[in-house]
């Protein structure tokens, strides 16, 4: 018996989290919300390399191929049979549809098959779970289970609400404001873009210059190699700050919103007047002719003049999402700053949220680099507080492509 994250004295609950929402295909056990026992990925990255994008319909088919083994991978590793595990959780959405429908089908049939609840979980709030899934093992865990003994050296630390999380990734870029309800938290959307989100605006650009699928990944290596200040992208402020004071009250109503399809042009537009067609073109056919080019092999086929482009691209958008996310702390008081997702495993990203959010005296969490991308561990984690307060999805569930989080 142990003392758990929710202040409850519960025994082990070991989850089995399904993920499918976009091109990884993903299985993971967590015991009570705290320890990834196991965690498989499938990624279809090399299906959709030669898009530079996901085609949806190939997603749900690599799905098909791929749940079975990743469900199998995942319970084997975790040394755990069918009948061994309490719960089954899923993504719901948002995603995309096709490919949700895939995990959530096998979730459904699974645990109508094992007599076992089903735990329905929103893909954005499996993001946050994967920051607090690694905080709880930090700090054994003090975000309110404040009497346990704890052992690490950062024992006894609170995650002070409220907690403002990014949710930073190729899908999404949102702002949420959490707050605690009993063993569960709730969301006020207090920001998002209006347009392409982060993640999708790296994977635009490095398709414009021809650097491979996915583009996060990719510029966080070639930025270390370029100019950061050799071009300059001014971002337009979207703010929806009520001028009359009396109409700020709720958290809506102080929004800080992102914008992310005009950088995506302003790259085009430097490539056309800087008359680097060329270059690009020439880089495309050279690393057309590797199976596989690794980040060393792009890197060797740019030219100084793409290497200073992608460093300013990556400065530029790392210190937009710092300033708004940063601003939006302020605004709504945060005491507590999360940001994940898949652009969180940037190394830019980090040190600049890192360094802001010290200037400011917001403590900034992030979870490790393997957890910041789409993972199944992180929808375990998330279903663990629903499963404490018995919140099982029934026969009708379905897939919800744009599910909001609330
Ligand atoms: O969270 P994720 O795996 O899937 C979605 O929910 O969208 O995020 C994938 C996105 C892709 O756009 C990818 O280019 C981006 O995260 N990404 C990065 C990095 N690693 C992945 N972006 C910037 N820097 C990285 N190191
Ligand atoms: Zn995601």
């Amino acid at each position: 018996m142990q003392c758990s994250p929710y202040n409850r004295v519960v025994g082990n609950v070991y989850i089995l989290g399904i993920e499918s929402s976009c091109d990884e295909t993903a299985a993971a056990v967590v015991r009570s919300g705290e320890e990834v026992v196991s965690n498989v990925v499938y990624s279809q990255i090399a299906t959709h390399q030669p898009y530079g994008g996901v085609v949806p319909e190939l997603a749900s088919r690599e799905h098909l191929r791929a749940i079975v083994p990743v469900v199998q991978k995942a319970l084997a590793d975790a040394g755990r049979s069918y009948d061994s595990i309490d719960a089954l959780a899923v993504t719901q959405g948002p995603g995309l549809a096709g490919a949700l429908l895939v995990g959530l089908s096998f979730a459904k049939a699974l645990a109508y098959a094992l007599n076992k609840p089903l735990i329905a979980v929103n893909h954005l709030e499996g993001h946050i779970h994967a920051v607090l899934l690694e905080e709880r093992r930090n700090s054994k865990n003090s975000i309110s289970c404040q009497t346990g003994a704890s052992s690490g050296p950062q024992s006894n630390r609170e995650l002070e609400f409220p907690v403002l999380a990014l949710v930073v990734s190729g899908g999404h870029t949102h702002l949420f404001l959490a707050e605690r309800k009993g063993d569960s938290w709730v969301y006020h959307d207090v920001g998002h873009t209006r347009d392409d989100a982060a993640g999708e605006a790296f994977d635009k650009v490095a398709k414009l210059l021809e650097l491979g699928y996915p583009g996060g990944p990719v510029i966080d290596f070639l930025a270390k190699h370029g100019n950061p200040q050799a071009v300059k992208f001014p971002f337009a402020q979207i703010k929806h700050r009520d001028r009359n004071p009396r109409n700020r009250h709720s958290p809506e109503e102080r929004r800080v919103d992102f914008s992310y399809s005009g950088i995506k042009t302003a790259v085009l537009r430097y490539v056309e007047t800087h008359k680097m067609r060329p270059a690009i073109d020439q880089r495309g056919r050279a690393l057309r002719q590797i199976t596989t080019p690794s980040h060393e092999d792009v890197l060797a086929a740019c030219d100084p003049q793409s290497l200073d482009l992608v460093a300013s691209f990556q400065h530029a958008m790392v210190n937009d999402l710092a300033a708004k996310t940063l601003s939006a702390a302020q605004e709504h008081n945060a005491s507590t700053l999360l940001v994940t997702g898949g652009v969180a495993a940037n190394s830019e990203l980090r040190q600049v949220f890192a360094a802001r959010g010290a200037e400011a005296g917001v403590p900034v969490h992030f979870p490790s680099r393997k957890l910041s991308t789409d993972n199944a561990a992180m929808i375990a984690a998330a279903a663990y507080p629903r499963f404490l307060a018995g919140q099982f999805a029934d026969h009708e569930l379905t897939a919800e492509a744009a599910l909001r989080l609330s």
